[in-house]
């Protein structure tokens, strides 16, 4: 934490409706450098992070510790880009308070630059009392990954009019309370343009087509890193899990073959 960042949410909030955001999630410090260097200006430190990194089939079981430990690490790979800290399940739900001192603890402690927080209308007035206080939001609505129980499942949301409306009305209400930019998550490409339409803060679409104000992905799957299938809106940038196995399997036949180590690997 040093001195000010290329970075910040009045820059991000100006870039609604001139050229297109790319975000994308970062976990430790080597993923949060390679996506400073790239020239990212938004960071997400998901938590995601939960089924990518830590082997859980959700983001359910992800606690405030681990993503703090995690938000941390990208914190410190991170030298110009606006590092977002997603808050986990239940450690904003419970109450105002809590949402707010949780909230501060990822820029007091982990160094953060902001905190994302899942849900619209109804989350507003935690939006509004966090950004009272100094802890700029990033909205997040559509599929909402914390509430997968509560959805019945990983499905597209916003398909009827009626939920397009709500969705505008959620984006709406966010902005309101003062979130800089919203997450729309896993929509028809209609209600992506409709929410872009209607929101003056930037719309960061993941799985909501191309009329949004930009675009975030879960690193492990543009990478092609994640042992399951992605979801359909991914695109793979890479094959690094094959790579990583090829090369796992060459280490491992030089060593049982002896070719490993060579004579330039050994000290004189
Ligand atoms: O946790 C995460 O990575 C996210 C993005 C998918 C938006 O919330």
């Amino acid at each position: 934490m040093g001195g000010m960042k290329l970075w910040n949410v009045d820059r991000i909030r100006g870039l609604k409706g001139r050229g297109r955001l790319p975000c994308v999630t970062v976990c430790d410090f080597v993923s949060a450098r390679l996506a400073d260097e790239a020239g990212f200006p938004l960071l997400l430190a998901g938590d995601s992070l939960g089924t990518t990194v830590l082997g859980y089939a959700s983001t359910l079981p992800v606690t405030l510790d681990v993503m703090l430990h995690h938000t941390a690490a990208a914190a410190r790979g991170t030298r110009e880009a606006l590092v977002v800290a997603d808050m986990p399940f239940l450690s904003y739900q419970v109450s105002e308070a809590e949402g707010i001192r949780n909230a501060g603890r990822f820029l007091q402690e982990a160094g953060a630059d902001a905190v994302k927080v899942e849900g619209g209308a109804f989350r507003a007035g935690l939006v509004a009392a966090l950004t009272r206080n100094g802890i700029p939001v990033l909205g997040h609505i559509g599929l909402t990954p914390q509430s997968v129980n509560q959805m019945g499942g990983y499905k597209v949301q916003g398909r009827t009019p009626a939920a397009c409306e709500q969705l505008v009305a959620d984006a709406l209400a966010l902005e309101e309370a003062g979130a800089f930019a919203i997450v729309l998550e896993c929509v028809p490409p209609e209600a992506g343009e409709a929410v872009t339409a209607a929101a003056g803060v930037p719309v960061v679409g993941i799985g909501a087509g191309p009329g949004c104000d930009g675009q975030v992905l879960v690193m492990h799957d543009l990478l092609g890193l994640s042992l399951k299938a992605p979801p359909r809106f991914v695109k793979a940038y890479a094959a690094l899990a094959d790579t990583a196995r090829a090369a796992l399997a060459a280490y491992k036949q030089d060593v049982e073959s002896g070719r490993f180590p060579a004579p330039e690997h050994c000290y004189n």
